[in-house]
């Protein structure tokens, strides 16, 4: 049957049934039609699969910024068939991503997820992950349109911005993405932009991103983000997630009959929904799905995994400690290093097939010569319960009987959208790793009514929810904690009635004093040849749902930095973290390493990284403020928050930042000569420009071109990557995008002259030209 006839064939309540999900991450099947259903997928860096917690394992690629810092659109192509394979093995027939919001300020929780602070390198990014997800059948959904950059308040909150820095800004990367490689679905944001809902902002959806640009695809709600129903359907909104329930079905059919919404208007959300599931091969036929395809901790992986992660760390910094000496004595210090950050938190966390800590990691390559120091807390909430083994968890009914019981290799569970839903009471359990009886601090996180028996001790606590969406609750859920002696191979257990969320186990070691972990740091670092202190944030800071106050890092780390610093004969810091952190150390030590969330490779990755066996030879994505107060604030006021800095974002607003957007040393070093640029119809079409590695060993190279229009900030117009032996030479061609020269108002227009800047990141500018005249 054709798209057409299927619909023809349908009565209203029938249509309808279909544009709200049927699960949390499903579509309902029409078997009068040939539609199976639809599996839909988080997303961006991992195909989680239908559970929200502890549910399928599947790689963990390295996060978006990480991938993004190779500017390598082959690799983020490669990207996206790792992924489309990952979904395939799963049955899944739409991933929820890439994520192409913008890094508008470095506060934001869950730039993690997304490229770029720059509109162009997201965008062709983003493209080229798309090609790599829907070549092989996959479809892949570009998402939050539009203007999503913060969490606070992020479902009710209104963007204010002109149209100016809404197009050259945050719809670029949407308008690429849909331009050059033809997304089959868009996600709507949770927020309003200029003050009405973006599921339903008919300008935005109907007008530019359906109209204009002539997406032919499918928009569907962020979960739970569909505040209406016939202004969401009239809006272009074609599909509401997820469901069962949510504001359409009956309520749809019930506009309908009312001529609030015409019936046209359902069929073509339909006519799009059957469009994808066509794409997809849940319409029109029967999808074979490949079998056999590489696991997620298959030789393959582990290699792509690697190269993505550690290609793209950035030398921040190096004074001539890095690449290490593999026979020098390294001190190893940080929790980061033992407990290595490998993803971000919220609905992109996933669960890996394991994660190689830095660690792990560097001890494989160095063996006896590392000797490694756990560092100060970092997290201020929890810590994952490493000490617990034999984890199980049961559910019960209402009469007190066993529904289903499973082993857990987390001590968390969701609650809600899981295997667990619905239970009367939930029990997780787990038996505690210790050589001699310890106090540990133990405890509940989670929603519910709570009974917890450690030991011989037993405790009950309420844990409550005030209000909100059941999804929101699983980000940041509360927590109860109690210290209790512990013997070997004791037992502890958490039972929670009324649970609704998310059902975790707390364990762990009671904080050290910080002066006293510092101390035995110090006296680590002396005793090396150099001290490598791993730092970071954590899914505290670098999560969905939450932005962040402070640029800081957490806990005691910079004083940890700042004492081994002053006791090792040499320093390197690697940072383990997505987005800016503040490095009030920075002079004090010899290398920084930015290695971003490397993925379940990641201590490879770094090993790798440190010892050069791999260059990192990214660049930034974002530009790094020197202090918090130079950070956009993203706290909305009476509901707004307004972009009230225009296009002066990142790079194209700063002026002394600590680091540039485009900065990263690589392992090598570089002459640029002989620079020219050719126009076409006073655009510049292309830079040419020599680069000699004057190093002695292999690099890449990513060569930047921005334009500095006259009245208007810098951006960057194109660039291109290159690998050249050491000592030679190439001629390398940048195309430059249009897209980027031109400035709207009440319309494009072109920008014609300039200032063309051929660049190492704007703070290593090589050759400057003359912009075209038009
Ligand atoms: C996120 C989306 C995600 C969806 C489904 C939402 O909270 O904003 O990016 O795809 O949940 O998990």
């Amino acid at each position: 049957m054709d798209i057409e006839s299927a619909i023809a064939s349908l009565d209203l309540p029938a249509k309808v049934r279909l544009l709200t999900g049927s699960a949390l991450f499903a579509l309902h099947d029409e078997p009068r039609i040939g539609l199976a259903s639809l599996k839909m997928s988080d997303g961006p860096t991992g195909v989680r699969g239908a559970e929200l917690r502890g549910g399928t394992i599947a790689c963990v690629l390295p996060n978006a910024t990480l991938l993004a810092q190779h500017w390598d659109t082959d690799l983020a192509r490669e990207v996206g068939e790792v992924l489309a394979d990952e979904a395939a093995a799963q049955q899944v027939h739409v991933v929820l991503g890439p994520t192409i919001n913008l890094h508008r300020t470095p506060l934001g929780g869950r730039l993690f997820e997304a490229y770029s602070e720059d509109p162009l390198l997201t965008g062709v990014l983003a493209a080229a992950y798309v090609r790599g997800l829907q070549d092989k059948g996959i479809a892949a959904t570009p998402k939050h349109y539009v203007a999503n950059e913060s969490e606070t308040e992020r479902r009710t909150a209104s963007m204010v911005l002109d149209e100016k820095t809404l197009r050259e800004l945050y719809l670029l990367p949407f308008e690429i993405v849909v331009e050059d490689s033809s997304p089959w679905a868009v996600m709507a944001a949770y927020n309003n932009v200029n003050g009405v809902p973006a599921t339903e902002h008919t300008e935005l959806v109907e007008g530019v991103l359906k109209g204009e640009w002539g997406f032919d695809g499918l928009v569907m709600s962020d979960w739970f983000a569909t505040k209406s129903t016939a202004a969401s359907a009239n809006g272009g909104l074609d599909l509401a997630m997820p469901g069962p329930g949510g504001p359409w079905e009956d309520k749809l059919v019930a506009a309908v009959e009312a001529g609030e919404v015409s019936e046209p208007v359902v069929d073509d959300h339909l006519r799009r929904l059957l469009l994808l599931a066509s794409r997809t091969g849940a319409f029109g036929g029967e999808r074979s799905w490949p079998t056999g395809l590489p696991a997620p901790d298959s030789e393959l992986r582990r290699e792509q995994l690697r190269r993505f992660a550690a290609g793209g760390m950035v030398v921040l910094k190096n004074s001539g400690a890095l690449p290490l000496d593999a026979s020098s004595r390294v001190a190893l210090i940080g929790r980061h290093a033992l407990d290595t950050v490998a993803q971000g938190g919220g609905s992109a966390g996933l669960r890996p097939p394991h994660v190689i800590s830095i660690a792990d990691g560097l001890t494989s390559q160095l063996g006896p010569n590392v000797s490694v120091v756990d560092g100060v807390e970092v997290r201020l909430r929890y810590a994952a319960p490493k000490i617990l083994e034999n984890v199980r968890a049961t559910t019960y009914d209402a009469a007190g009987e066993v529904l289903a019981s499973r082993e857990m290799e987390i001590a968390e569970l969701a609650a809600y959208g899981g295997w667990a839903q619905g239970a009367a009471s939930i029990e997780v359990s787990g038996e505690v790793v210790l050589d001699e009886p310890a106090t540990l601090l133990v405890g509940v996180r989670g929603f519910g009514d709570w009974t917890l028996q450690a030991g011989t001790e037993a405790h009950a606590t309420r844990l409550d929810w005030a209000d909100g969406i059941v999804e929101e609750a699983l980000l940041k859920p509360p927590h109860w904690t109690t210290e209790v002696l512990l013997s070997p191979g004791d037992r502890v257990t958490a039972r929670v009635r009324e649970a609704s969320a998310l059902v975790g186990l707390i364990a762990q070691p009671v904080p050290r004093p910080p002066a006293d972990v510092i101390g035995a740091a110090v006296r680590a670092a002396r005793e090396a040849d150099v001290a490598v202190v791993v730092v970071g944030l954590t899914d505290e800071q670098e999560t969905e749902g939450f932005d962040k106050t402070t640029l800081a890092l957490p806990g005691e780390q910079d004083a940890l930095v700042a004492a081994v610093a002053a006791a090792a004969k040499r320093t390197v810091v690697v940072v383990n973290a997505a987005t800016p952190v503040l490095m009030p150390w920075l002079a004090q030590v010899d290398a920084v390493l930015w290695a971003g969330l490397p993925g379940q490779e990641a201590g490879d990755a770094v090993a790798a990284a440190l010892l050069g066996h791999v260059e990192p030879a990214g660049r930034l994505v974002t530009t790094f403020p020197r202090t918090d107060a130079e950070a956009l604030p993203l706290v909305p006021v009476d509901g707004e928050l307004k972009y009230d800095e225009g296009t002066a974002i990142g790079h194209r607003g700063a002026s002394d930042p600590l680091f540039w957007f485009g900065h990263g040393l690589g392992y090598t070093t570089w002459e640029y000569d002989a620079a020219s640029l050719s126009t076409v119809d006073g655009l510049v079409d292309a830079v040419s420009v020599r680069v000699t590695n004057t190093g002695d060993r292999p690099g890449r190279e990513v060569v930047q071109v921005y334009l500095r229009p006259d009245g208007e900030p810098v951006r960057l117009i194109g660039w291109a990557v290159v690998d050249v032996p050491a000592g030679e030479s190439a001629q390398v061609e940048v195309t430059c995008s249009a897209r980027v020269q031109r400035v709207w108002f009440d319309g494009w227009q072109p920008v014609h002259g300039g200032e063309v800047l051929v660049a190492r990141g704007l703070g290593d500018v090589r050759a400057t030209l003359q912009a075209g005249r038009g």
